[in-house]
């Protein structure tokens, strides 16, 4: 039975200046959200892209693994780029520096991230510890750059302070943070049990800026249900868009209309990672992109009849050519 039909999230979300049509977003993840991977986002729906997280430290000193990073095509904006750091001159001498040189339509702060080598610095999640500090880095992001400044938090670092994410989420928007992303686990839960949506409502309860929700989305009807019940301006997808980007049409489909996309065929699963192999292997070489599509590959062959022997067989495989030849022969056995 079709469920009704949301309409009034296809309000474009504006973050600042910047429109977000639709507003549904692809979640920064390290390893995953490249520009390969952001291309297919985009043109499955999806209204905002993030890039992986960058370290602010590594871009003051100028690595160039750290700018390739930074790297997107006009093609997939609006972009945010998101940066982890904790100390406030620092990611405002990043801030700035990404804004001359890339030019994205937002800068996005990480304070989330449960890493370990990642708190033991004090960044990503481990600024919900230190709300001030918080505080004083996106406020030296927002006058360090002219593009609007996002933040993406966790809701605290431990169950021990519950009100975390609701205060540091307003005193955020008080020094001119533009957008809240919120994915309601503690650092402590890394990715274990489901994320409390309740948080998210009484975050976009709280601040008169957009709330973006994140979370434990997986299908069109999880992203209803998110809406329905927390009232957020926007919904960020990570782990329900691996091996599946048309998750963008699908829930963008089922907001519209209240009815189910059927599901995707075995032909587009494997076209698209075909084209995602080749994406990635324009842009980084195959040197860098045939390893790392692997996963990738694992993910869009998730269900396929034979899947776990094929997945073996791309684990011995190291060139382009091979990969793409075996691809070929899968879509050709289901013409
Ligand atoms: C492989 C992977 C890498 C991630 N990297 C980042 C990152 O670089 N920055 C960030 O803010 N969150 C990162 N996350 C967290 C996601 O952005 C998102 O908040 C989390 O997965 C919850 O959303 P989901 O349930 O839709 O996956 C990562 C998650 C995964 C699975």
């Amino acid at each position: 039975m079709p469920q009704s039909p949301a309409p009034q999230l296809w309000q474009p979300l504006a973050i600042g200046s910047v429109r977000v049509d639709p507003p549904l977003c692809l979640a920064p993840m390290a390893g995953v959200s490249d520009e390969a991977f952001r291309i297919i986002a985009k043109d499955y729906g999806c209204g905002l892209v993030f890039t992986e997280m960058v370290s602010s430290r590594a871009l003051c000193y100028g690595n160039r693994h750290t700018e390739e990073m930074l790297e997107f095509s006009d093609a997939v904006r609006p972009i945010a780029v998101q940066l982890f750091g904790s100390e406030p001159d620092v990611m405002a001498q990043a801030a700035a520096r990404v804004e001359k040189r890339w030019r994205p339509d937002l800068l996005d702060i990480n304070m989330g991230c449960p890493a370990p080598k990642v708190v033991a610095n004090g960044d990503g999640a481990a600024l919900l510890k230190d709300p001030a500090r918080a505080v004083a880095v996106a406020a030296a992001v927002v006058r360090a750059v002219h593009a609007p400044v996002t933040v993406k938090m966790r809701s605290g670092w431990d169950q021990s302070a519950p009100d975390t994410a609701v205060d540091l989420a307003q005193r955020l928007q008080d020094a001119g943070v533009a957008a809240i992303t919120l994915h309601p686990r503690t650092r402590s839960q890394f990715y274990g049990g489901h994320s409390d949506w309740s948080l998210i409502r009484r975050v976009k309860e709280r601040l008169q800026i957009p709330v973006i929700g994140n979370g434990d989305v997986a299908t069109p009807e999880d992203a209803l249900t998110m809406w329905q019940q927390t009232g957020c301006d926007g919904i960020m997808i990570g782990r329900g868009a691996l091996g599946a980007p048309w998750i963008f049409r699908e829930v963008q489909h089922f907001l519209r209309t209240g009815s189910l996309l059927p599901p995707v065929s075995a032909q587009e699963r494997l076209s698209v990672a075909l084209r995602h192999l080749r994406l990635a292997v324009a842009q980084k070489g195959e040197r860098v992109a045939v390893p790392e599509m692997r996963k990738h590959l694992a993910w869009y062959l998730k269900g396929l009849p034979g899947a776990a022997r094929i997945r073996q067989q791309i684990n011995q495989i190291a060139t382009y050519p091979d990969l793409e030849a075996l691809l070929r022969s899968l879509l050709s056995d289901l013409a």
